[in-house]
């Protein structure tokens, strides 16, 4: 039997990574949304592409949970998008309230499924998915670090001119204006880029990096970015359902890792078929901790204003 991943919100970024993990073929994709006919009528013209991609997924769209029923993996995206001159954390009040709600009716369909939060402000609403739904922190994952490590990846890449597969990178804290990019990590074909590009050079990648969505949204004018983020949400999924075990960044809560203590913040992490398998631990320079410290200060501000800490 194929595995079952279901999306909740089919706008953006939820109908695009139900597209991308429906063509893997490896899951049926069921699509919720509120708004009627939403999911149902992109889940039918996505299973009509079925023969062309050679996937036999079954997608299905509907506005109630009961066919969501034990889901293994669980995407969050309902809410509303940034538009322009917002931040992600001016987000916080109306994307609260439904991803509480949407969190319940997961677990109540899916008590042993994996949730991966995608809804801003990010880290603050993979808290609230982690508190409402009182899975062990293994099973609640946030989207963000992918995200933010490809937008680095790509502007490397397009500065020194090689392809993106040659090149790593590593971000971590919140997902927000204080993420921290990680320069001395990020590799091309296993060479530092510190030794292949100027400091001022790095440092305009690196602030376009951290600036990264506000650029999208800038430019959509309504919304925000969706298909890096579905692309990063479908890179999480294979990992889990494929049992890969691959070290990617991603919002993980942390219980004393990093010296941080209840908080989600963006580390790398083992991703297998038990969800987050391992928090890797990086030694970090004084100011790179520093910084961290900082974003994950900002993220327990938000956790604050929600009462959840
Ligand atoms: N249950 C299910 N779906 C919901 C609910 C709910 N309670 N509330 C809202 N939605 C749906 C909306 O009807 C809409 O179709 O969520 C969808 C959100 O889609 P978009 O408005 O297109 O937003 P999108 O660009 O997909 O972004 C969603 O992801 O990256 C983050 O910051 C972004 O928080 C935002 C989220």
């Amino acid at each position: 039997m194929r595995k079952k991943v279901t999306i909740m919100g089919a706008g953006n970024v939820g109908a695009s990574c139900a597209q991308r993990i429906a063509e893997r073929g490896y899951a049926d994709v069921v699509l919720v949304d509120i708004i009627e006919g939403l999911p149902q009528g992109k889940a039918l013209d996505m299973l009509q592409s079925g023969p062309v991609v050679s996937s036999d997924a079954r997608l299905t769209g509907t506005n109630s949970y009961e066919e969501t029923a034990d889901s293994d993996i669980a995407v969050i995206t309902s809410g509303v998008p940034r538009k322009p001159g917002m931040s992600r954390d001016d987000l916080l009040l109306t994307n609260m309230e439904i991803i509480k709600g949407v969190t319940e009716n997961v677990v109540r369909y899916s008590p042993n499924c994996i949730i991966i939060v995608v809804t801003n402000p990010l880290d603050a609403m993979a808290q609230l998915a982690l508190h409402v739904s009182r899975f062990p922190r293994n099973r609640v994952i946030g989207m963000s670090g992918i995200l933010d490590t490809t937008r680095f990846r790509t502007f490397l890449a397009m500065e020194l001119d090689v392809s993106v597969e040659d090149v790593y990178a590593v971000v971590l804290g919140g997902h927000g204006d204080t993420m921290v990019p990680i320069p001395r990590l990020a590799t091309v074909g296993g060479i530092p880029i510190t030794e292949l590009l100027p400091p001022q050079v790095i440092e305009r990648i690196v602030e376009r990096t951290i600036k990264g969505g506000g650029e999208i949204v800038s430019l959509l004018k309504a919304g925000s970015a969706y298909y890096a983020p579905a692309a990063a949400v479908a890179q999480m999924v294979d990992s889990i359902i494929l049992d890969k075990k691959r070290i990617l960044p991603c919002a993980a809560y942390l219980e004393g890792e990093y010296g941080i203590e209840g908080l989600f913040v963006g580390v790398p992490v083992k991703l297998g078929a038990r969800g987050i398998e391992q928090i890797m631990e990086i030694r970090l320079t004084p100011e790179e901790d520093a910084a961290l410290k900082k974003s994950a200060e900002a993220v327990r501000e938000l956790i604050q204003v929600m009462k959840l800490g």
